[in-house]
């Protein structure tokens, strides 16, 4: 996708510092537009998990779905993925369906307007005129941004003016993943849910075989294997991780300009007081123990050969990534209570987690894939400000039908 001539416009805007974006993107102590992650700090990420945890509780029964669905039923989005999905796309669409928004797609803009010469900033303009709220996902860093300031600007000219939710961009920022994984660790972590926590009813059996395990995700050893380099998933994730106390990560990737840690997120995690390790491979001695065995949570990621350039597919050629791919022995050398995370799509030609590990406990992939609906749909309920009413909806419903955990 060429760079739209409208971007100049914002320039200013753009270069300036995280810390001076984060006050334009909210409204009325609310998010308005979801462009980083570190739009979200532990409260908000707190709320934002409990308030996911009474939608899919509610949702079960017939009367709470019929409520869930009545909330936004005056509200429509905008789906605009000019970069192919399956889970962020079907999770939104799922969550808007949840909140009975009414929802419309461009996933190929071959097919709308932008085929003969229209602007991607005049296409957002267009939707903000049909639509409540546009969720977008651009190969264009910093696109969703622009579009953000656009809808600022108009807002401000007392015209029609919708907030933007960034559904992955370029190689910068999914904040959205980074709320889903964030949601999925806590919840694992939290050792109370059946489906979600591989030891859930064992915790104090855990505790007797690894004495420093603690409920929550503070003082946790994170791995994040693969790809770290051009993986947007997991640069939004690290931030939102170096919120907790006492973390440790571990990042374990070939030692190669494309894929190994980026030196300004090692410095950002750092000055957070992460304590930050390299690794070459899982079994990497850290304090004479290998890397596999210390992990609490371990966050594969994919190689995106997509971004490959002549040179990478070179110098790839002689790197042995077997030491990047998980097998059921590795992972039966892992904690028992850790959990094994991943955006997906996994590859299936390279083989990163191999389909032998789906059935361990301490695989969350498809689970963490299925937390992305309620996630999303806690998001939707903040910006459009029901989450209050969600809320007040569960506990009378809780008082009429006690209820095991979400
Ligand atoms: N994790 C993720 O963003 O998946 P999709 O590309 O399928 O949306």
């Amino acid at each position: 996708m060429d760079i739209d001539p409208g971007f100049l416009e914002f320039e200013s805007r753009l270069s300036r510092p995280l810390n001076l974006k984060i006050p334009d993107l909210q409204h009325g102590g609310r998010l308005r537009h979801v462009l980083f992650a570190s739009q979200f700090n532990l409260p908000l990420l707190d709320r934002l998990g409990k308030v996911a945890d009474r939608i899919r509780t509610i949702a079960k029964s017939r009367e709470g779905h019929r409520f869930l669905n009545s909330l936004l039923s005056h509200k429509r989005a905008m789906l605009y993925f000019s970069q192919p999905s399956t889970r962020t796309f079907l999770s939104f669409s799922a969550a808007c369906q949840i909140l009975g928004i009414a929802c419309n797609e461009v996933r190929d803009p071959a097919t709308s307007s932008e085929s003969k010469g229209e602007s991607p900033l005049d296409s957002i303009r267009m939707f903000s005129s049909y639509f409540d709220l546009v969720i977008m996902r651009s190969p264009v860093s910093q696109f969703a941004e622009c579009c953000a300031y656009m809808m600022n600007e108009l807002e401000q000219e007392d015209r029609r003016s919708v907030p933007i939710v960034n559904a992955g961009s370029g190689k910068d920022e999914h904040p959205t993943q980074a709320l889903l994984d964030m949601y999925t660790i806590q919840r694992a972590f939290e050792f109370r849910h059946e489906r979600d926590s591989s030891q859930w009813s064992k915790y104090d059996e855990m505790r007797s075989k690894y004495p420093n395990v603690r409920r929550g995700i503070d003082h946790k050893i994170i791995g994040f294997c693969g790809d770290l380099r051009r993986g947007r998933t997991m640069r939004s994730l690290a931030q939102l991780l170096a919120l907790h106390q006492e973390m440790t990560m571990i990042f374990i990737a070939p030692k190669h300009p494309s894929l190994s840690m980026p030196d300004d997120l090692k410095q950002l995690l750092m000055d957070s007081g992460v304590r930050v390790l390299e690794a070459d491979s899982f079994e990497t001695p850290i304090g004479g123990v290998p890397v596999i065995e210390q992990l609490d949570c371990l966050y594969m990621t994919r190689i995106q050969t997509e971004h490959n350039s002549a040179q990478d597919k070179v110098d790839f050629a002689a790197i042995d990534f077997t030491n990047y791919k998980l097998t059921r022995s590795l992972v039966q050398r892992m904690k028992e209570y850790a959990a094994i995370l991943h955006p997906f799509p996994r590859d299936k030609e390279f083989g990163e987690i191999p389909p032998a590990v789906d059935r361990d406990p301490r695989a969350h992939y498809f689970r963490q894939a299925r937390n992305g609906m309620w996630a999303r749909a806690a998001l939707l309920a903040h910006i459009f400000d029901v989450d209050g009413a969600i809320s007040d909806y569960y506990e009378d419903y809780t008082k009429r039908k006690p209820l095991a955990p979400p």
